[in-house]
């Protein structure tokens, strides 16, 4: 039997904080998965975040705030291997070679770059950044990132779950062009998951404003919960089942997102409770609505004093980086290595 241990990786661009969407879709697989003795890789995108951030004070400080709220979640840095992904430099030139079998038309497919597209066809005078060279090729960076490490599994949220794909998809073409070079993920199973937004939207994204982050403090919290539409009358629910996973998604726009949250933070009884209201008509949401900001200030707690902690400073940060990008490079050396002999370019640069 094989005793190889699972690779799994996944990582996040340092915009803006951590939110509940980017924790309850991807985050607390990888703490799961660290648990269970996986080798575990979790990295910062600083290079993917270049496509919308210009300021280079910016992009090193959100990196490592991006680092310190990783580490404040419960991702270990020892037993993980966490890193920033510019510290990696040789996944520039597996993109580069994964861009050389890419077709542009799977790349304008790419729902990252179809949404600039479509934003700037709305309103060409939107200020931001242009579209670029680097944002259509963004799932080929992204390709790299995980097929450098040879990852078993990709966990991410429903929203990256197309990169995830058309990184199988390079694999394979690579693969069947020049030879087995190259590791090909697992596909990501149906755990991917997606949290709706507090405007009760779909999802719950930085870029649109509607997201409940880790680091909000409790006046934040309370203020943001307050603000989510419940105008929509309560309706009984149409279930056959009394699971409460089955009972969720029946809710809807932002009553939904509130029971969302208390299914995933309050205990089982009180989550019921509130269930046997809604059911039951009448007006409760005020009451709804604090118990919801009171368990996600609870949940908030611990990692802001974490994130606060002194102990995890900027060197400490800079350290555990240095450390772990010397555990990744030989693993990504060697992936870059066998894609340039089975191309047949180069000498042996990075092997003895
Ligand atoms: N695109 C992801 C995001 O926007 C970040 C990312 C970059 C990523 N490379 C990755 C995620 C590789 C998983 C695997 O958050």
């Amino acid at each position: 039997m094989s005793t190889k241990r699972e690779v799994i990786l996944s990582g996040i661009r340092p915009t803006g904080r951590l939110h509940y969407g980017n924790y309850f879709c991807a985050i607390t697989h990888i703490l799961r998965l660290q648990e269970q003795d996986a080798q575990c890789y979790y990295f910062v995108a600083d290079y993917h975040a270049l496509t919308t951030i210009t300021d280079r004070r910016e992009i090193y400080r959100d990196t490592l705030n991006m680092l310190r709220t990783y580490v404040a979640c419960g991702l270990d840095p020892i037993r993980s291997t966490i890193y920033r992904q510019s510290d990696l430099p040789c996944t520039a030139e597996l993109a580069l070679l994964l861009g050389m079998i890419t077709n542009i038309g799977h790349l304008e497919r790419g729902t990252t770059y179809k949404d600039k597209m479509l934003k700037l066809e709305a309103d060409p005078r939107a200020e931001g950044n242009p579209l670029s060279y680097g944002l259509l090729g963004y799932p080929v960076l992204m390709a790299a990132d995980i097929l450098i490490v040879r990852a078993d599994v990709v966990p991410v949220g429903d929203d990256q779950r197309q990169h995830v794909e058309m990184a199988c998809d390079i694999a394979e073409k690579f693969n069947s062009r020049f030879g087995e070079a190259l590791h090909v993920p697992r596909a990501v199973g149906r755990e991917a998951m997606r949290l709706p937004g507090l405007d009760g939207s779909s999802k719950m994204g930085k870029s649109d404003n509607n997201t409940l982050d880790l680091l909000d403090n409790p006046q934040t919290v309370l203020q943001k919960i307050k603000g989510v539409e419940t105008s929509t009358d309560p309706r009984p629910l149409e279930t056959e089942s009394n699971e409460p996973d089955a009972i969720v998604p029946q809710m809807p726009g932002g009553v939904g997102v509130l029971y969302r949250l208390l299914h995933l933070l309050a205990p089982q009884d009180v989550y019921l409770d509130f269930v046997g209201q809604y059911r039951a008509g009448g007006k409760f949401y005020g009451k709804l609505k604090a118990a919801v900001a009171e368990h996600v200030s609870k949940f908030n707690a611990p990692v802001i004093e974490r994130y606060n902690n002194p102990a995890f400073n900027d060197d400490y940060i800079e350290d555990f980086l240095r450390e772990n990008a010397k555990k990744v490079t030989p693993v990504a050396l060697e992936t870059v290595e066998r894609c340039r002999e089975a191309i047949g370019i180069g000498h042996s640069l990075y092997r003895a």
